[in-house]
């Protein structure tokens, strides 16, 4: 069995603050354009996805093969979990081929501690329940330093609007961007944002009109119907009408502001289509740095530098 000190990516603060300041470096310089070095060739990194996903996946696989490693994809359908196997079982199984780092996504908060005892390999955690999603974190992250110029966040005020109850999206971002220096607002319905979330190091609101007023950047949240097993917020017009970032809305209340997404949108839902396709409206460029932030966290994670 293999040890349980071998580098990974399961939250955001696994990675220290030189780390993460590193990680940001390593992805800016794969960003501008010169071409990327086969810092990767020869390595093994296995996807492992028990949840339905476009973007994590595409950018993570691109971003390895871009680096010159082999990249072997396993989804729950089609493989043996579609036949029972537990997933510690299967790490048990990919494991004996030695693979240099297994992406995991799983439904399960968690899921990617239980593997890490059972696997040689540096874990990295492409989205574990509505617990963390790191990867995306720090994408968003730099996305938002970019277009700011800057080093750091300090001074800029980030709401966070929507079903924040069931994003790992959120919850990992509550964790890396007040470590930059910025103030968080999370804003939504109560049945989206309950009281636990005021115990974090964030504002929380509830009406979008007012919270928003004086934002810089505004990420919209997935209504996430998937995870919904109780209550959720009702009719998708209503839920529109009242967090919806209209044109209209962003004009009233924070022009200035930039629009951010992690994706998949659904749009006239929590996003009006016109503001997707707004200038003010960074999605593509969060897409864009999804893969050269995964390749510097491959890069720091299998090479070293990710202490
Ligand atoms: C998010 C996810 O799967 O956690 N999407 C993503 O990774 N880009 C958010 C979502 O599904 O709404």
């Amino acid at each position: 069995m293999a040890d349980t000190h071998r580098p990974r990516l399961i939250r955001v603060n696994d990675l220290s603050d030189a780390a993460l300041a590193g990680l940001f470096a390593k992805a800016r310089a794969f960003c501008d354009g010169s071409p990327a070095p086969q810092s990767l060739a020869g390595r093994i990194v296995v996807h492992l996805f028990y949840e339905n996903s476009t973007r994590t996946r595409v950018s993570f696989e691109i971003a390895a093969k871009r680096l010159g490693a082999e990249v072997v994809n396993i989804s729950a359908v089609g493989a043996s979990v579609a036949k029972g196997e537990t997933l510690v079982d299967t790490v048990r199984t990919i494991d004996v081929y030695y693979p240099d780092a297994i992406v995991l996504r799983h439904p399960d908060a968690g899921a990617p501690e239980k593997i890490l005892p059972h696997t040689s390999a540096a874990v990295i955690n492409a989205g574990d329940g509505a617990r963390g999603h790191p990867t995306q974190a720090l994408l968003d992250a730099l996305t938002m330093l970019d277009v700011l110029k800057r080093d750091r966040l300090d001074g800029v005020t980030i709401a966070i609007v929507g079903d924040i109850l069931h994003s790992r999206v959120a919850r990992s971002n509550i964790e890396l961007l007040p470590r930059l220096g910025a103030r968080v607002r999370l804003i939504g319905p109560r049945c989206f944002l309950p009281e636990a979330f005021e115990h974090m190091n964030v504002e929380c609101a509830h009406d979008f009109d007012t919270a928003m007023t004086g934002c810089d950047i505004i990420m919209m949240l997935r209504v996430q119907l998937e995870r919904h097993a109780g209550a959720s917020f009702g009719s998708q017009s209503e839920y529109h009408r009242r967090y919806g970032l209209t044109l209209e809305r962003l004009e009233a209340r924070a022009p200035k502001a930039v629009v951010m997404h992690p994706g998949p949108v659904n749009r006239g839902v929590e996003l009006a289509s016109d503001v997707m396709d707004d200038p003010r409206c960074l999605i593509q460029q969060q897409v864009a740095n999804g893969q050269f932030v995964r390749m510097a966290a491959l890069d720091m994670l299998i090479n070293g530098g990710a202490a």
